[in-house]
């Protein structure tokens, strides 16, 4: 469906659970974190009955997050009903890996199509330090089950803050003899965001250029997300930058949010939206539901507002609670 602004709403991003493994430094605290308890938490079968309405609206592609969404129990039976609720084209998760490769087969089985792997370094040191936790391995491990996996298509994800100027050039080679995307995300300021350096995207293409020569213009995504993608000499695969913050993507935002919580977020900065969960607790039917969203949809801010001042409606939680 359309927004106001003539945005068509084609992708929606399901946080499934606030839960994660690591404590990446520009998204969780390090101590002193609250779960949401489950009884607070969407079910699977109320976020299948929210796809299907949001099917019905013209969405095709849901994108699972978290947390960490492997980490909420049976998650292939969750991608598995998704998959087959008519209109859903595709079902793809972001995740940081270290669960993947145990569940990579049942994921694959239910029919998941992609996977987002977030990967800041490729130095165990620096690993535990950014994500306070030891998983390279295990993360590294996700990374080549994955490629392994026919059809699937993999991205990997690297957030430069600063403390991993080091790592740019190693992770964008990862690109060279694999059929992958590595990108570079621009740390956005939102919840512990605000408080970590930001390399920007010229910053990050400078030393890529250095290290491969200059960037070549390669093909973008069919139906194409926030990311621009280049590619360099001899390499197989491609280097994508999000750059919400020096390159504002906002005029063609195609998508909402799903909040753990069963909030419908309509734009990643604001608390905007409307709390879903109430209203199938309430007991709303298809059609009250469905009025819900259309309304909510009607308002999707016109984007974001980074480095401004306050509006008194910004989101002010962690990416955990959010899924990014
Ligand atoms: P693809 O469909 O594979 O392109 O997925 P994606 O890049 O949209 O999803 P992913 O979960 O891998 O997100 C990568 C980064 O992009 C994360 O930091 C997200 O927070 C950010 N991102 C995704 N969608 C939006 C958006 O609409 N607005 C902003 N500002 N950032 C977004
Ligand atoms: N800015 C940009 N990206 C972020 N992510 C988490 N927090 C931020 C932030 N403040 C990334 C993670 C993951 C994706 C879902 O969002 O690294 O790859
Ligand atoms: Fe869309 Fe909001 Fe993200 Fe802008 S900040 S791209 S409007 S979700």
């Amino acid at each position: 469906m359309l927004d106001a602004l003539g945005r068509d709403i084609r992708y929606l991003r399901i946080s499934v659970t606030d839960r994660c493994n690591l404590r990446c430094r520009y998204c969780m605290p390090e101590k002193g974190v609250e779960w949401m308890d489950h009884g607070s938490i969407l079910t699977y079968e109320q976020i299948v009955r929210l796809v299907r309405l949001f099917a019905a609206l013209g969405v095709e592609k849901v994108r699972l997050t978290g947390g960490e969404p492997l980490v909420r129990k049976g998650l292939e039976h969750l991608v598995r009903a998704i998959k087959e609720v008519p209109g859903i084209r595709r079902v793809r998760i972001t995740t940081n890996g270290l669960l993947l490769a145990e569940q990579l087969p049942g994921l694959l089985a239910a029919g998941l199509d992609g996977v987002n792997l977030s990967l800041d370094t490729l130095d165990r040191v620096q690993y535990q330090a950014l994500t306070r936790r030891d998983g390279l391995e295990q993360a590294l491990e996700g990374l080549n089950a994955a490629l392994a996996a026919p059809g699937l298509t993999v991205k990997v994800n690297c957030v430069p803050s600063g403390e991993n100027d080091d790592q740019l050039v190693p992770l964008a080679a990862l690109a060279k003899d694999r059929n992958l995307s590595v990108r570079f995300i621009e740390l956005m300021p939102i919840g512990l965001g605000s408080t970590l350096p930001r390399r920007t995207e010229a910053e990050v293409l400078a030393r890529l250029e250095a290290a491969f020569g200059p960037a070549l213009p390669c093909s973008q995504e069919e139906g194409g997300g926030p990311s621009r993608y280049v590619t360099f000499q001899g390499f197989r695969g491609q280097v994508g930058f999000i750059s919400a913050v020096s390159h504002r993507f906002c005029s063609s935002c195609d998508r909402v949010r799903l909040t753990a919580a069963g909030f419908l977020k309509t734009c990643l900065q604001y608390d905007r939206g409307v709390d879903l969960k109430a209203l199938l607790e309430q007991g709303a039917d298809d059609a009250a539901l469905t009025r819900a969203i259309r309304e909510a949809i009607a308002r999707k801010p016109e984007g974001h507002h980074f480095g401004q001042a306050p509006t008194g409606r910004d989101e002010d939680r962690n990416m955990n609670q959010i899924g990014g």
